[in-house]
């Protein structure tokens, strides 16, 4: 068997042509690092075909519970509340239009002015498709109270219990296989909200305004604890002036005689005064060597009692 070169550079220069064969690999390999390359090195937002959408502050999407007013909410017999009337659906009517239609359309097709902009829509009242509580009565009554609230439906809790059953009546009357709540099942209502007793809402204050309001008091009591804390270093610090009053008094009398010319003098000409001249003025002289602190205190002490005798 006869070796042969791999590449036999004699036919190559013969017919050099076959050079591109030989680099086309070449190319290939280093044309797909350098596109890697680029997009490896492109930013997020550049490999994105939609516009990213830059959200400084996700405090915007949260909703805040509403300011309320503690309240009674009035008992109801559930047995009268709990069937229709005409009474029930007029009120209901008007009170569906002020809190239910802004969602809920006027018509109660689920598609009021602030549907556009919800994720979940709310429910059509006209069709028995995807309720989650269920139709009834008794059903809505428990959506009225608790509201489903993650997908937009709001509590109307503190609506009175006899307006919630007014505005039931009249969703109501946007079908007419609306299922009927057995007696027994109204009464379970009784059972549950207490209806014939009211209920006492709490009043109830925004998250955001309730950390504010405990921030204030935090505050409050900060300042409280400082105030004490000064008033034990005031203490302190009159012990101390107390102590070496006695220390470094070679004549009470006169000390405090002298001291009674220090009420207004300010610290500085106080230990420059005794000082100068200890021993005149009822002080050892061993007075000098005190420390500024000890000197503050020996003051503060001197001052108060020379009020207190002035006075
Ligand atoms: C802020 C918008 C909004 C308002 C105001 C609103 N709703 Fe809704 N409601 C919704 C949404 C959204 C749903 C659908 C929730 C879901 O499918 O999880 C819904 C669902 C319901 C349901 C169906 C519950 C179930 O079992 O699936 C009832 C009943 C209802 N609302 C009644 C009312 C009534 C009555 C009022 C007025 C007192 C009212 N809603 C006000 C948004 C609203």
């Amino acid at each position: 068997m006869q070796l042969k070169d791999e590449i036999d550079f004699q036919e190559l220069l013969k017919n050099p042509v076959r050079l591109f064969g030989l680099t086309y690999v070449y190319f290939l390999v280093v044309a797909g690092f350098i596109g890697t390359y680029y997009i490896w090195s492109m930013n997020d937002v550049s490999k994105n075909t939609i516009a990213p959408v830059i959200l400084r502050d996700s405090t915007q999407f949260v909703q805040d519970i509403p300011m309320q007013r503690g309240a009674l909410i009035a008992p109801v017999n559930v047995t009268e509340v709990g069937r229709t009337s005409k009474v029930l659906v007029d009120k209901g009517a008007n009170l569906f239009q002020a809190n239910c239609s802004s969602c809920h359309g006027n018509n109660g097709m689920g598609d009021g002015l602030s549907a556009a902009a919800m994720t979940v829509k709310p429910r059509n009242f006209h069709s028995a498709e995807g309720w989650k509580n269920g139709r009834k009565v008794s059903n809505m009554y428990k959506t009225l109270q608790e509201g489903i609230v993650l997908n937009g439906m709001q509590a109307f809790n503190y609506l009175p219990a006899e307006d919630r059953f007014a505005i039931i009546h009249y969703v109501r009357t946007f079908a007419t296989d609306f299922p009927v709540d057995s007696l027994s099942e109204l009464q379970d209502l009784e059972k549950v909200y207490n209806l014939s007793k009211g209920t006492q809402l709490p009043p109830q204050i925004p998250v955001k305004l309730a950390m504010q309001n405990l921030q204030n008091e935090a505050a409050s009591d900060a300042k409280y604890v400082e105030n004490v804390c000064s008033s034990i270093a005031t203490k302190k610090q009159e012990e101390q002036g107390a102590m070496l009053a006695k220390r470094f008094s070679a004549n009470s009398n006169k000390m405090i005689t002298a001291s009674l010319a220090t009420k207004d003098v300010s610290l500085d000409v106080f230990i420059r005064t005794v000082s100068t001249d200890p021993i005149t003025i009822g002080f050892k002289s061993a007075v000098v060597r005190l420390s500024r602190e000890e000197w503050s205190s020996l003051y503060a002490y001197l001052s108060k009692v020379s009020k207190e005798k002035k006075s």
